[in-house]
């Protein structure tokens, strides 16, 4: 057998030896790939949904609820409805708190309007804001 002969055997075998990876890799392909109609009732758009942070009368009562990464307060301009914000600070993460009608951040100073807007530096973008509504004494936060 000359060199050439053998170069072309490995050659078929190095080509035969992928035949069965490649048949396997396309029919994995085709295992996984939804159909058309799978795809079109996986793919709406999230709801929004509510969860409770606190009672109406606990709010009365403490003037703000704090529930995991939220402060709700109430809003002067309308009591009926309070006002849900993330209580991250916006400038470094710190925890704001509710103190005197204003959002105070304790570590570099920031302070907030009872809209989240900014009152104060260092901080230069407002509180995010959660929506809110109130059912059967309860207030919910919509989950985003
Ligand atoms: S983290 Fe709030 S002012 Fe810096």
């Amino acid at each position: 057998m000359n060199r050439r002969k053998v170069l072309s055997w490995f050659g078929l075998g190095w080509l035969f030896s992928g035949v069965p990876t490649l048949l396997t890799a396309c029919s994995n392909d085709q295992a996984t790939t939804p159909s058309p109609s799978t795809t079109a009732t996986t793919t709406s758009a999230p709801k929004s949904s509510f969860r409770a942070v606190g009672s109406v009368a606990q709010l009365e009562k403490d003037g703000q609820l704090k529930a995991d990464g939220v402060l709700v307060i109430r809003d002067r301009n309308n009591p009926t409805t309070p006002l849900a914000f993330n209580s991250t600070c916006t400038h470094k993460g710190c925890t704001v708190d509710w103190k005197d009608g204003e959002f105070v951040c304790p570590c570099h100073g920031a302070v907030f309007a009872p809209d989240g807007s900014v009152r104060k530096k260092p901080a230069k973008e407002p509180l995010a804001t959660y929506a809110v509504k109130v059912e059967n004494g309860q207030v919910l936060i919509a989950s985003k």
